[in-house]
């Protein structure tokens, strides 16, 4: 299965846009996307992977009891949970209110996201026959909060907004698991067992990230991130073989769109490399390897993104301090720096001390 027919006309489609050019709204030399593109900022922007969410009192006093995929089919509510932290942090992004198994709910495959658990699926993938269960996505018919969510936000926001979606080693992770996984032991059986059906799944997951990309950057979404957390479980030679076609799918719909793309995963180290060969702009490094190494293992990215240990922002202040100017001191000086933590906010972390690592981040002088 392919992405149906040629992306649409506008400025998507046609010749290919230079980085951060579609956001018109933006200024020329916003500080995330003239990082984003590898140049130089007038200060580093900083922004944080999970920054809506639990640590957050406003959040939890909004978000309801349901589902976490029914809050994010209500525009103003999902509008509302995405400016939070925007709002309280002084971040220099915003990133939609949405979760990575959002494309595959919304062709009905069976999946919810249970708190303090994560995705999990009511019948697993575990077949051919369950391919079925994965027809294309038609994000206007299938999401079209999500379109309106984006809308909403970039009238409302100052800063670019960051759309995402799942990469296709996550994706396939919780899909054929039924939830979370240690050591993604039926995930890799499938893989290694059954390369043509573990292809096709991915195929198959790749455009349901790609299209969901695409509608989200035609909505107004000036960056792209790619979440493929659980990559690093990987070998180099197996990411290879069965991950990056896939992951290339995915990057290759969104090149020419005019916005940065960002590829994370976690525990990462040996294959940043190949997250750069699958068409990202930006490689999201965990704590696990300091920036200026990051660089080396990542020739070709224009910037790195992250990468303060998450579970540090649970020290008193002057250790956070002293482990966020440690990885403001690696960034390596030849390319842009996005400051984050090298993965999600956990949700013990006191939203003060975020408060005051922006401040921090951003009076440092830029490299
Ligand atoms: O600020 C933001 O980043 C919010 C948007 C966001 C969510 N999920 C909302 C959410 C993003 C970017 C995600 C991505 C996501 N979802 C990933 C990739 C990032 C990562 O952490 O590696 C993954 C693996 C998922 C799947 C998922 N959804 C997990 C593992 C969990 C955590 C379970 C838990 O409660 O600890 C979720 C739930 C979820 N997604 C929450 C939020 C705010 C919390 C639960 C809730 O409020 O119901």
């Amino acid at each position: 299965m392919s992405l149906a027919g040629p992306l649409p006309e506008g400025p998507f489609g046609r010749a290919p846009l230079p980085l951060g050019s579609v956001a018109g709204f933006l200024e020329p030399n916003d500080p995330f996307l003239t990082a984003c593109r590898g140049e130089h900022p007038s200060h580093t922007p900083v922004w944080f992977m999970r920054q809506a969410g639990r640590a957050l009192p406003e959040y939890r006093s909004i978000r309801g009891e349901g589902s976490i995929l029914d809050a994010i089919r209500h525009p103003e509510l999902a509008t509302e949970i995405t400016l939070q932290p925007v709002r309280r942090y002084g971040v220099d992004a915003a990133i939609l209110f949405s979760d990575i198994v959002v494309p595959v709910a919304a062709i009905g495959f069976g999946v919810d996201v249970n708190p303090g658990l994560g995705p999990v699926v009511e019948r697993p993938f575990a077949s051919a026959a369950d391919l079925q269960r994965l027809r294309p996505l038609e994000p206007e018919v299938d999401m079209p909060w999500a379109a309106k969510t984006v809308a909403i936000l970039v009238k409302e926001l100052t800063v670019p907004l960051i759309g995402f979606a799942g990469g296709p080693f996550t994706l396939a992770s919780y899909l054929i698991e039924g939830g979370p996984s240690r050591d993604y032991a039926k995930t890799k059986r499938l893989m290694h067992g059954d390369p043509a059906l573990w292809s096709a799944l991915l195929e198959r997951l790749a455009d349901l990230s790609a299209r969901a990309l695409v509608a989200q950057v035609q909505a107004g979404a000036a960056a792209v991130q790619v979440f493929d957390s659980w990559a690093g479980s990987l070998s180099p030679h197996d990411y290879e073989r069965f991950v990056l076609p896939a992951a290339r799918r995915i990057f290759s719909a969104v090149e020419g769109l005019g916005v940065p793309r960002i590829h994370f995963g976690v525990g990462t180290g040996e294959i940043l490399d190949l997250m750069v060969e699958a068409g990202a702009d930006v490689i999201g490094v965990d704590w696990r390897v300091p920036l200026g190494r990051a660089a080396a293992k990542a020739p070709g990215a224009r910037a790195l993104q992250g990468n303060l240990d998450p579970a540090a922002c649970l020290a008193p202040w002057d250790a956070v301090a002293a482990e966020a100017r440690l990885v403001l001191e690696s960034a390596p000086a030849g390319m842009g720096h996005v400051f984050n933590l090298g993965h999600g906010v956990l949700p013990g972390t006191d939203p003060a001390v975020l408060s005051r690592l922006v401040e921090l981040v951003h009076e440092e002088p830029p490299r």
